[in-house]
């Protein structure tokens, strides 16, 4: 790769300005000063800039918290999205593993690794996603039975077998239901049949899924969020709209 790609994939600067400061010999390459912007490296060179050590490295994984109101997609015109709050100073060749809906909140995975993407995303891998959601109504056991059996959501789609675990009923919403649901997509719903919270585990990601699920046994979800994605758990000390790197182990985790 170019010499400037390496240090713009590092976050140096952009092309533009390395270009220029790669020009004025601020760069060496294995302890030779280098002012060719196009030079080749491997990616496995000792390279400094402006004398401090630059090591290339070839994927970035995140986890983010997902807050409510961003969108899933790396760039929009008008709607802020998940890559926008990485901030100005994040690399450019990032993008979210998979889809949350505007008004869900929780785990998002964001790398620029297309193996891994494709992997945690793949139909035939089957990699569990878990779920804490509240429901407007009550979650019964016979509803528990219908996701163990695999839903019929419509003409399209029949859901794979899914673990519905219901937590808790009450029959009357509190402050922080009412709060949830004016985030919802039904925010003029009364919420009068009660709130029941559970855990849900799909083994697949189709679009509006848990949405749906729940829809076809004639309840809606007004809260939703990702807890986990195969053995990656949302960070509890991750606030909303927070993010950091993934540790070395989570990294492995990902990869077994
Ligand atoms: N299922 C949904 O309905 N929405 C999400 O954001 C994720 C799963």
């Amino acid at each position: 790769m170019r010499l400037d790609k390496y240090l713009s994939d590092m976050n140096v600067g952009t092309r533009k300005e390395l270009k220029t400061k790669i020009r004025k010999g601020v760069v060496t390459v294995d302890g030779a000063r280098i002012t060719d912007p196009g030079f080749s490296v491997k990616g496995d060179e000792s390279v400094t800039f402006e004398g401090q050590p630059i090591h290339y490295h070839t994927f970035e994984y995140y986890m983010l918290n997902k807050p409510a109101g961003v969108i899933t997609a790396t760039e929009d015109k008008r709607q802020q999205t998940v890559i926008d709050l990485l901030g100005k100073d994040r690399r450019k060749d990032l993008f979210p593993v998979g889809r949350l809906d505007k008004n869900t909140v929780g785990l998002l995975l964001i790398t620029n690794d297309g193996d891994l993407n494709h992997r945690l995303l793949s139909p035939k891998k089957h990699v569990d996603k878990k779920y804490y959601a509240k429901i407007d109504g009550c979650v019964t056991e016979a509803d528990v039975d219908a996701f163990a059996k695999g839903l019929r959501i419509d003409e399209e789609l029949t859901a794979l077998p899914a673990t519905l675990e219901i937590l808790t009923f009450r029959d009357e919403a509190t402050a922080s239901d009412k709060e949830d649901l004016l985030t919802s997509e039904h925010p003029e719903s009364t919420l009068s049949s009660g709130v029941t919270e559970i855990c849900v585990t799909i083994r697949e990601g189709k679009f509006h899924q848990i949405k749906r699920m729940f829809h076809a046994v004639g309840k809606e979800v007004f809260y939703l969020k990702r807890l986990s994605m195969g053995r990656l758990v949302l960070d509890p000390a991750l606030a909303e709209g927070s993010w950091r790197p993934l540790t070395e182990e989570e990294i492995r985790m990902l990869n077994t």
